[in-house]
């Protein structure tokens, strides 16, 4: 067993342990992958304003998201198929975030279901919700949500159509995933993960499957994905997605001033600045460098919320200082899934948590609220080098 150190290290573990099937789907960006590169990146570009002398005992990264009391304001992003990259990826990622005290984001794309996730723990957790054409459905989850005591509902808004990933494609990656030989082979040098799936029943989108009319196996539900992402989303949805849900509603996807206004006037309680993890629109800008842009435009209207990119503690305290008032890891803790299951995904949490407190240690911060741009120093253009026309 290699020694842990960094979020890098279980990816090195995860990708040896999962099908690279899976463990593509989840490292990919869509097309060139420039988005998905520059998120990351682009962090690099930002450094850090060193203090000393300055009273460093008692910190705490203790905050709130939503009103909500959380350990460090760095929550688990809702990831499709989470299940697939170890058996009921989405209840031990869930238990995980539980015992740390964090949020869980359920995607509507996972393997568990609400009521799945629902059942093995004993604190709420947020689901994601996509729009889909069949309205029934989609007021039908936002009950059964409702019905699990979801405490949050983040919407996601950038994905009417599905940016393409090469990998995905070549893969063979769809619902259901095609058992190609090449695939079959490949699952079989991965003896832990086979055990886990031979272990569990939960193998299908298990919120669409049986919940929609004639969606009953893979292959119905291959047809009814194709067709359902709802191209006609407009804003005038998110109203009464809201006042169906009735609770603290966040916008997932917002990565322009003008959009992130409109989001304000919805009445919604954050929004999640965010591309998608560089998955979808390709060559769009990386999410941290229009963090500032989207602060200064409506930071005092709605609490804005950050992701895409972050592998590190020190991304989460950039992200804190630019003025995001909680952040979302993705493939940092799949990566942590994939490598050792739930033990892997408290590691991930781990490793940031002490990342993010020795860093604020080090700017001279006790409290992550107290974190601001002055920790930081930026370079002159990093919001300015691309012209709008
Ligand atoms: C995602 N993301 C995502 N978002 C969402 O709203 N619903 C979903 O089902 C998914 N599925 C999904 C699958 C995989 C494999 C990844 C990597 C991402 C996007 C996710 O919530 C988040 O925005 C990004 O993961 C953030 O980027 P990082 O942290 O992965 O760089």
């Amino acid at each position: 067993m290699p020694i842990i150190t960094n979020i890098n290290d279980l990816k090195t573990l995860a990708k040896r342990r999962v099908p690279t099937m899976f463990y593509d789907y989840a490292e990919s960006g869509s097309w060139s992958e420039q988005t998905f590169r520059d998120n990351t990146s682009d962090f690099a570009e930002i450094r850090l304003r060193q203090k000393v002398a300055v009273d460093m005992s008692g910190r705490s990264t203790a905050a709130q998201m939503v009103g909500q009391d959380v350990a460090m304001p760095v929550a688990l992003a809702p990831v499709g198929l989470t299940g697939m990259q170890s058996a009921e990826g989405e209840i031990k990622a869930a238990k995980a975030a539980e015992a740390f005290g964090v949020p869980f984001t359920l995607s509507t794309m996972s393997i568990c279901s609400i009521e799945d996730v629902a059942a093995a723990v004993s604190k709420p957790f947020w689901f994601q919700l996509y729009v889909m054409k069949d309205r029934d459905f989609i007021n039908d989850l936002i009950d059964r949500a409702k019905a699990a005591k979801c405490s949050a509902l983040v919407l996601t808004l950038d994905l009417q159509i599905l940016g393409q990933r090469h990998k995905d494609v070549k893969n063979g990656l769809g619902a259901p995933p095609k058992l190609t030989l090449k695939n079959i082979l490949n699952m079989a040098t991965k003896p832990r993960w086979v055990l886990g799936m031979l272990g569990t029943k939960k193998h299908e989108f298990r919120n669409i499957v049986g919940h929609v009319k004639n969606v009953d196996n893979m292959g119905t539900l291959a047809d009814w994905t194709a067709k359902q992402f709802d191209e006609r989303l407009s804003w005038d949805d998110v109203k009464w997605i809201k006042g169906r849900w009735g609770g603290p509603l966040i916008i997932k996807g917002i990565l322009d001033v003008e959009d992130a206004k409109l989001a304000v006037k919805t009445g919604a309680d954050a929004i999640i600045v965010s591309n998608h993890g560089g998955r979808q629109l390709d060559g769009a800008m990386s999410a941290i460098r229009m963090l500032p842009d989207i602060i200064d435009a409506v930071g005092d209207q709605i609490e804005v919320h950050f992701d895409s990119g972050i592998r590190c503690g020190q991304d989460v305290l950039k992200a804190l200082a630019l003025g995001a008032k909680g952040v979302y890891i993705g493939r940092a803790y799949i990566y942590g899934l994939g490598a050792m299951g739930e033990a892997g995904v408290t590691r991930a949490l781990d490793i940031i948590h002490k990342e993010l407190d020795t860093t604020m240690a080090l700017v001279g911060r006790q409290k992550v609220n107290e974190l601001s741009r002055e920790n930081l120093l930026i370079p002159h253009d990093f919001r300015g080098c691309f012209e709008k026309p």
